[in-house]
This record gives structure tokens, sequence and C-alpha cells, in this order.
């Protein structure tokens, strides 16, 4: 019996053999340099949709960042319409009443400028909204400032009446320092 098993179990251990070495014959010879070819060209076709994908990615990008800044340049604008700044205010508001070029020609500390403001609003009948004036007034303080000598005065003038009632203070303890003096003579 094992005298048959062992010649059967040898050919098919041979042809096993045979069709696996086949096999491997096929992959490394004959078609392979074919199919070398074409896994090449597979493979760079695949590269090249992905580099287009990529390119067509970044085409987007660049036309979504594009339409996001033409829509906050659009918001900025609609932001200036409604909230039109100093030059335009100060415009609209004092040339109802002042040429160009006087107003121009004016020079304050923005403590003056309040209250030049405040003097037309409260005086002079002047009809500006609160909101436009305190814009008025940054505009013109910044474009239209004093110059040092005038500073002084402005924040020397304002700060008198705070100064006159230390004055008087000091006026008066130097004089009741003085009288016990007098009394005891
Ligand atoms: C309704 C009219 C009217 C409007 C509007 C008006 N003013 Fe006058 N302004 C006057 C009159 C009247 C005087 C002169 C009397 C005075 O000084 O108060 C004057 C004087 C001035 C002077 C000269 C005196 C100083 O303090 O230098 C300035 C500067 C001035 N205005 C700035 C302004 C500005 C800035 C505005 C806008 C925010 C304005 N005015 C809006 C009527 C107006």
């Amino acid at each position: 019996m094992p005298s048959r098993i062992l010649p059967i179990a040898l050919a098919a251990c041979l042809t096993s053999t045979a069709l696996r070495a086949e096999l491997s014959g096929d992959d490394y010879l004959g078609g392979g340099a074919m199919q070398d070819a074409t896994e090449r060209a597979r493979v760079q076709a695949v590269i090249d949709a992905e580099r287009q994908r990529e390119a067509e990615r970044a085409e987007t990008l660049e036309h979504e960042r594009a339409r996001e800044k033409a829509r906050r340049e659009a918001e900025r604008a609609a932001e200036a319409a409604r909230h039109p700044q100093g030059e335009v205010l100060t415009k609209t508001h004092c040339g109802t009443c002042h040429a160009p070029e006087s107003l121009m020609a004016a020079r304050h500390t923005g403590l003056g400028w309040t209250l030049t403001i405040a003097r037309m609003r409260w005086l002079n009948g002047a009809r500006i909204p609160p909101e436009d004036a305190g814009r008025i007034r940054a505009h013109l303080a910044r474009t239209q400032a004093a110059d040092p000598a005038r500073a002084i005065v402005e924040y020397g003038l304002a700060a008198l009446p705070a100064l006159l009632p230390v004055a008087w203070a000091l006026r008066r303890s130097a004089a009741t320092d003085r009288s016990p003096r007098k009394l005891g003579t």
C-alpha cells in the first residue's frame, strides 16, 4: 500500500511545484515588461487625476477667498455709509453755518473742540446728534489740533475754576496763620 501512495504523492508534489513555477514565470517573464508599462501608466493617470483635483481645489479656494474679500469690502462700504466719517459729518453739520475755509482755519485742543461743539449745539442752535458730535470732535481734534501755546491757554482756562477755590483756601489758611500772632501781641 505505501509503495503506491508514495509515487502519487510525489507526482502531486511535482505538479503543484510546476504549476507554481509556471505562475511565477508569468509574473516575472513574458508579459512582465508590458504589465510594468500599463502599471506605470495607471499610476501616472492616478497621479495626474490627483494633481488635477488639487489644482481645482486651489482654484475654488482662490475664488472663495476673492468672494470673501469682496463681501468684506462691501460690508465695510455699507458700514461707512451708515456711519459717515468725521470729515463728511463736519461738512454736513457745520457747513450749514460756516464756510469750509474759516472752519479749517480754527485750531483747538480736544477739550476746546468739545466746548466749541457744545457751544454750537446749545447756544448757536446747531442741530447735531450726539454720536455725530463725538465723531466730529474726534475728527477735528485729530486734524485741527492746537499748537502747544494754545493748548496751555485752553487747559489753563479750563483749570482756572478748579484753581480759584484752591487759591482762596491757601489765602485763607495764610490769614488764619497770621491771626493768632496778631492776637498775641
Ligand atoms: C446754526 C449755526 C451754526 C452751526 C450749525 C455751527 N456753528 Fe459754529 N458758530 C456759529 C456762530 C453764530 C458762531 C459765532 C459765535 C460763537 O463763537 O459762539 C460760531 C463760531 C464758531 C467758531 C469760532 C469760535 C471758536 O471757538 O473758535 C468755530 C471754530 C465754530 N463755530 C465751529 C463749529 C463747528 C465745528 C460746527 C459743527 C460741529 C459748527 N461750528 C456748527 C454758528 C454755528
